[in-house]
């Protein structure tokens, strides 16, 4: 049997991370876990019960409540808040930010954490996020940091919100992307920044395709060495 491997992927938001983590998953047979979304879900049972998201003392007090878990139907990840399917509802421009305000509280981060960690034990895994790398994996089989410019990223936000119907302007798409990145970088619980053992992929200039077969050749290469 294959000894479980893992790869954490972290990078700014509007990199590209889900698609290429899941696409890495899809390619190597391990599983894929989208952390942002479970912030999100967190997020989400902060404004399902009124708990004001500039209040870190009430979302530290009341995290505890919010029954986050994830199940894997037909191979796609599915988030469940107290027995319910959100995982359409977490995608909207209003559980977003309340993911970032949830984010920065310790006791979120570290609940969220425990669970990564114990979804992924004794599993083949692949998880993107902030803070893979750095702090809930940092024996990762291999870390990415995958990046792409400001402008690059905020083109793929707009298109992304286009074709959704919704006809942000570009400049604020590049502002509110901008300031989100100043946010997690800032913040003090567990910041975005690369680890010192990380490769960098900048995926400005590549294709979906490109990004995947490159973090799957470094893999692959990293599987060799061992043998
Ligand atoms: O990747 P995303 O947009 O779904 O993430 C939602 C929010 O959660 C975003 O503000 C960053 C935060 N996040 C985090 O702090 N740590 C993670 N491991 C994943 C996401």
């Amino acid at each position: 049997m294959q000894e479980p491997f893992s790869i954490a992927i972290d990078g700014p938001s509007g990199a590209g991370k889900s698609s290429v983590a899941r696409a890495v998953a899809r390619e190597l047979g391990a599983m894929y876990l989208d952390t942002g979304a479970m912030y999100r879900a967190v997020g989400l049972y902060m404004i399902k019960h009124g708990i004001p998201l500039d209040d870190t003392r009430q979302i530290a007090e009341n995290c505890r409540f919010a029954d986050v878990s994830v199940r894997y139907e037909g191979g796609r990840q599915k988030i469940y808040l107290a027995g319910e399917d959100v995982s359409e509802a977490i995608r909207t421009a209003q559980a977003s930010l309340a993911a970032s305000s949830v984010s920065v509280v310790p006791e979120v981060r570290r609940r969220m954490v425990d669970l990564q960690r114990e979804i992924a034990r004794g599993h083949c895994v692949v998880m993107d996020g902030r803070d893979i790398g750095t702090h809930v994996l940092p024996d990762a089989t291999l870390k990415i940091f995958l990046t792409a410019s400001a402008p690059v990223r905020a083109r793929r936000r707009h298109s992304e919100l286009l074709a959704k119907g919704m006809n942000e302007p570009y400049e604020k798409v590049l502002r509110e992307l901008i300031q989100r990145d100043e946010t997690d970088t800032r913040r003090s619980a567990s910041p975005l920044r690369k680890a010192e053992d990380a490769v960098e992929v900048d995926s400005s200039e590549l294709s979906l395709s490109e990004v995947v077969e490159k973090i799957v050749s470094l893999f692959r290469a990293i599987e060799r060495g061992k043998k």
